[in-house]
């Protein structure tokens, strides 16, 4: 066989893994929905997991060592260095990111640009109630995350306004051209990744 044919077998069945974080702790967080509804619909060989973040408590750089480094950081830091991919799913607060996510990127941020969100691709979902569905913390994501060294990937945003119509009390979303949406977002992404590793 070919090297090449060889190679793309060996792609195809390679299972991309992707770490969710949220950035809402509410019980019955509209991103917390959305991020369930990005693992139910993901494309095939691509696998998202959910990392819960209310065990991350606030940064301290007294506790920022090997030593004194709290149990739940770690296992965070582990966890994004281990995936293919970071996929943020979060509300705007007060025009930004929301303190639950920040304080996560923080710690996870550091030693500055050799973290393990160094090179490492980052998606973002945004959902809020309103009409612009987080776009001012997406852009604040942007920069936060450049600085870091990650990988953005941007493709055609995926932004849910009406949140509260669109994901219903099943917990799925019930429009059409959303979901679509979200599939194509993380098709795309798919593949890019696809494309990193050949
Ligand atoms: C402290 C705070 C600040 C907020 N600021 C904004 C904002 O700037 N823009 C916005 O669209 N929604 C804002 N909201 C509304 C949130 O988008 C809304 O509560 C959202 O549903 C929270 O996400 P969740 O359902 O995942 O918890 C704010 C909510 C809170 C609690």
């Amino acid at each position: 066989m070919p090297h090449t044919q060889r190679k793309v077998l060996f792609m195809a069945n390679t299972d991309l893994k992707i770490l969710g974080l949220v950035g809402s702790l509410r019980a019955a967080s509209k991103n917390k929905l959305l991020l369930h509804e990005a693992m139910r619909l993901a494309p095939e060989g691509l696998t998202i997991e959910h990392f819960d973040l209310s065990s991350i408590p606030m940064y301290n750089g007294d506790l920022d060592t090997e030593e004194n480094r709290p149990d739940s950081v770690n296992a965070l830091k582990e966890a994004i260095k281990n995936a293919d991919g970071v996929l943020l799913v979060t509300p705007e607060y007060n025009y930004s990111v929301p303190g639950v996510l920040k304080n996560a990127i923080d710690w996870a941020s550091r030693p500055a640009y050799h973290s393990v969100f160094a090179k490492k691709s980052v998606g973002v979902l945004s959902a809020t109630p309103g009409l612009l569905g987080g776009v001012r913390v997406q852009v604040h994501l942007r920069e936060i995350l450049f600085g870091m060294h990650a990988q953005i990937f941007i493709h055609a945003e995926f932004l849910m306004g009406g949140a509260n119509n669109k994901l219903d009390e099943s917990g799925q979303i019930n429009d059409a051209t959303t979901t679509e949406m979200l599939v194509n977002y993380l098709t795309h992404w798919r593949d890019w990744l696809r494309s990193q590793q050949s």
